[in-house]
């Protein structure tokens, strides 16, 4: 069976066709996947803007499934179903790609398949690698998300911890900002850092120990907090009389990231021992980050745990992933009614 898979949850309009392989340890292959990137559009104004996102997302939907289609020598009478993100999002996007996958699937007479945003970036741990070793910890990284997920079976995912404040792509992009490099900043930071030195500036790491008020069914411990970390830079970007060098900025570049990295590193082999995993993964926009894949398989090597990472293409955006993931809940007997709407805080 063929599935098509729509994501418009951001600034990506995406869509993608993926195939089932009988295969259980490898469960899916890609026919195709076009992704039109908004980044030239928001660029000018420092981040998203989501009105601009909604509007360039109607223009760009139909070409882009079309191609997709296409792509993947496909017709809409080879198609099982149709899987689109639900959530969460900015409301403006996801409602682009919901109506468009609504209006697709009832005029082709498919099953509609609602998928959850995160769900589609684990699974592209699977279509990337094959199933892992599970239990496995999944460490989810990107612009909107820092969470920590426990997979005990194919397709389950238990919340372990999250952000209390800022996602760890949003600290790179506030901090690329403050320093005047442009959006998104997470490539930028990450590439201007291979040449500056990761101790040359001191930033505090933050350790929280109690629970949640908000979540009180977390125990709160392997939580992450990033806006102090933020805070700190600009403080530190503030109090110099001078504009840095473009050896300073590469410095703090570097300190920075051996900072979030650090953090990331210690609290997702922190929650792989308490829950015996036998491997980790992790996916989300800052799974593309150069030294978080480094230091990730470092320690894995060091620990004897196997480590998984999604393509460079597969970390960011795509509708592969939500494709993946909608085939995996078609096949657990879930699709969405005629009247399914987007949910901008859909939870997992
Ligand atoms: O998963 P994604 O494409 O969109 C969301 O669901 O949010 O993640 C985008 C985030 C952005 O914050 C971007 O700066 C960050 O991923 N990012 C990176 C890198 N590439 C993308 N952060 C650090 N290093 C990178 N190489
Ligand atoms: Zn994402």
């Amino acid at each position: 069976m063929r599935i098509l898979g729509i994501e418009t949850s951001c600034d990506e309009t995406s869509a993608a066709v993926v195939e089932e392989t009988g295969d259980p340890m490898r469960p899916w292959v890609i026919r195709s996947n076009v992704i039109a990137s908004q980044v030239s559009i928001h660029r000018e104004w420092g981040g998203v803007v989501p009105e601009l996102a909604s509007r360039q997302h109607i223009r760009d939907i139909c070409g882009v499934v079309e191609r997709a289609m296409e792509e993947a020598g496909a017709t809409w009478r080879d198609l099982g179903a149709v899987a689109v993100t639900q959530g969460p999002g900015l409301v403006g996007s996801l409602l682009v790609g919901v109506a468009f996958a609504k209006a697709s699937a009832a005029a082709a007479r498919l099953p509609l398949v609602p998928v959850h945003h995160l769900a589609g970036h684990i699974e592209s741990l699977v279509l990337q690698n094959g199933e892992p070793p599970l239990p496995a910890i999944v460490l989810v990284v990107s612009g909107g998300h820092t969470s920590l997920y426990l997979v005990q079976e194919p397709g389950r995912y238990e919340l372990l911890s999250r952000t209390r404040d800022d996602a760890a792509g949003e600290a790179y992009d506030k901090v690329a900002k403050l320093l005047g490099l442009g959006y998104p900043g997470g490539p930028i930071v990450d590439r201007l850092a291979r040449g500056g030195n990761d101790r040359a500036v001191a930033l505090p790491t933050t350790r929280l120990t109690h629970a949640d008020r908000n979540a009180p069914e977390l125990k709160g411990d392997l939580d992450f907090s990033f806006s102090g970390l933020k805070t700190a830079v600009l403080r530190y970007v503030r109090g110099r009389d001078v504009a840095l060098s473009e050896q300073e900025i590469a410095d703090v570049c570097a300190s920075f990231q051996r900072v979030v990295v650090t953090v990331l590193v210690n609290r997702a082999f922190d929650a792989a021992r308490r829950h015996h995993a036998k491997s980790i993964g992790v996916a989300g926009g800052v799974s593309a980050n150069s030294r978080l894949r480094a230091d990730m398989q470092e320690h894995g090597r060091l620990r004897e745990m196997p480590i998984f990472f999604p393509s460079l293409q597969l970390s960011t955006d795509n509708a592969t992933m939500i494709a993946a993931a909608g085939l995996r809940k078609f096949r657990e007997g879930i699709v969405a009614p005629a009247d399914l709407n987007a949910d901008a805080a859909l939870t997992l």
